[in-house]
């Protein structure tokens, strides 16, 4: 048994938790960070944003080349899958970005430590490794042990034939038919990845729409362009049983609001019904550290838990479940610990769904503000009459604003269309700012871009778009 003592003990090395660890010691304070697995970044970089990203990624351009590049004058005949190069090139976008942390820990002087972080008391966290177990005197805490897949009654996940975002990053043949439990980010991301490689994808939503998070032209036009790339749905469903048998699962589906079943045979059953916080082990009970009742760690405005002396960020806490917010508190809890003040916008982060096209969103929806009471005007744009997306030939999809009637201040946009992530930043910048519609109008974008279906949507704000 030894003990050593740091300004900062971070539990778990996700995107919070690296984060925080190396601004802790950018402040200059003594700092480590504990992680139970084997590589570093958490389910981000290895079973989650990355390896997805990879993927979608790889299988976009196999898309393209099946179904785009004959009718752009490029023939390369049909397209032949390598599953195994693909996978492999995704295991080494994995490697080199956990690999990279490692690096980025040495650099900064953040101190490993391998092994599963439990609190026995404030101040101190007991380290069960391969070597035994150690005790490490912290003068600050904080948990970052993020998320994990939520299960379904009567679905048991084997990873193989039911699997989760996990499994479904690692099949090892394209299933000919793949069921997903939840239309929401992972089961479009992951049913479109096996979609465009010849999977017959069904998505089954439980409320009657995808994407419920989003405002609701976002989802309906999502739906609309995925059911015309393949992908079928069926909404106000919910599945009640599984049988797996002879290399084959047979759900058990019933309409949401009750009504007659029906069977659905598939050879994969992707689970993506949310994700919830992730504290095994980690003693919170003994330490003092309060939840909620779904299990979310309880935190105050400066991430303090119920425990003078251990915070918590992420996933493991309220909010969504995003990788740029849990860095964003990684970064403000560290400057709170150094003395400083940290403060997140959270009206301000972003979501993105890397579909293509993308569907990216910030702020409030149309649904929001309705229900709020709050007046609004509406700018919409489709990508079909921009220069750039029609050279493209990706002229699916729209950027939509939404100002305050009367003072014109952005209060959210919401895109569907290709590069919908990247785009939503110029507004993501002028929502910090407090702007208007107008000050996105007046901004000069370069042309052909499809920046300028930000602007013309800005335009349409105050009805008066140019090239529409
Ligand atoms: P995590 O990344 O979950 O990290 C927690 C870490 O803590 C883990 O490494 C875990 O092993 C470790 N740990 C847990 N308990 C202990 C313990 N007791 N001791 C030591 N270590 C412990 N978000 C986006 O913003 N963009 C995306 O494109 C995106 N894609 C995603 C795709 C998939 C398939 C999934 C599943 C998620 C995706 N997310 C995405 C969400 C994103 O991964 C999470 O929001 C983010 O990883 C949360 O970060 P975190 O640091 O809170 O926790
Ligand atoms: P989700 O919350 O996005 O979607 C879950 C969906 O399942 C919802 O539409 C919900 O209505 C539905 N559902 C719930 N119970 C059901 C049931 N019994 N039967 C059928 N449908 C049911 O959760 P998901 O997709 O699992 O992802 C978890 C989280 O991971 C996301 O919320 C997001 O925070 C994060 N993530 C982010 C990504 C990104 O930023 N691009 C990509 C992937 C994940």
């Amino acid at each position: 048994m030894s003990s050593e003592t740091f300004d900062v003990v971070v539990i778990g090395s996700g995107p919070g938790g690296y984060v925080c660890a190396i601004r802790a010691a950018q402040l200059g304070l003594k700092t480590a960070c504990i992680e139970k697995d084997n590589t570093l970044g958490g389910t981000c970089l290895n079973v989650g944003c990355i390896p997805s990203k990879a993927l979608l990624s790889v299988s976009e351009k196999f898309a393209h080349a099946e179904h785009d590049f004959a009718g752009l004058g490029i023939d390369v005949g049909k397209p032949k899958l390598d599953l195994k190069k693909m996978m492999t090139h995704k295991d080494k976008v994995v490697a080199s970005n956990t690999q990279g942390i490692s690096f980025l820990f040495k650099k900064n002087k953040v101190t490993h430590i391998v092994g599963t972080g439990s609190i026995t008391a404030a101040g101190t966290v007991e380290v069960s490794g391969k070597d035994g177990k150690k005790t490490i005197s912290a003068k600050n805490i904080v948990i970052a042990t993020g998320s994990e897949s939520t299960p379904l009654r009567g679905i048991e996940v084997d990873e193989k034939q039911i699997v989760t975002s996990t499994g479904a990053l690692a099949l090892d043949k394209v299933p000919a038919s793949l069921a997903v439990i939840g239309g929401g980010v992972i089961g479009l991301e992951m049913g479109t990845v096996w979609q465009r490689l010849g999977t017959k994808v069904t998505v089954i939503e439980f409320l009657d729409r995808v994407l419920p998070g989003m405002d609701g032209e976002v989802s309906k036009e999502m739906k609309k362009i995925l059911a015309k790339q393949g992908v079928e749905f069926k909404l106000g469903t919910k599945v009640t049983g599984a049988e797996t048998k002879k290399g084959k699962v047979t759900l058990t589906l019933e309409p949401a609001n009750g009504g007659a079943a029906e069977k659905l045979e598939v050879e994969t059953v992707l689970l993506a019904i949310g994700r919830r916080p992730y504290t095994a082990g980690l003693g919170l009970e003994k330490a003092g550290v309060t939840v909620d009742n779904r299990g979310m760690v309880q935190i105050d405005e400066h991430f303090q838990t119920s425990v003078p002396g251990i915070y918590a960020i992420g996933d493991v806490v309220r909010g969504p479940m995003l990788a740029h917010k849990a860095e964003d508190e990684g970064v403000v809890v560290a400057e709170i610990i150094a003395g400083q003040s940290g403060h997140i916008n959270y009206d301000c982060i972003p979501g993105v769904v890397y579909t293509a096209p993308e569907a990216a969103s910030v702020g409030k929806t149309e649904e929001q503000l309705k229900e709020a009471g709050i007046p609004y005007k509406a700018g919409k744009f489709p990508f079909m009459a921009n220069g750039r997306a029609r050279a493209m030939a990706a002229t699916d999809g729209f950027v939509k604003i939404l100002a305050h009637a009367e003072t014109d201040r952005v209060l959210g946009c919401h895109i569907v269309g290709p590069e919908a992530g990247t785009l939503i930043a110029e507004v993501v910048a002028v929502m910090e700012f407090g702007g208007s519609a107008e000050d996105i109008a007046r901004i000069c974008h370069a042309h052909p871009t499809l920046n300028e279906v930000v602007k013309e949507a800005a335009l349409a704000v105050d009805g008066r778009p140019l090239h529409i």
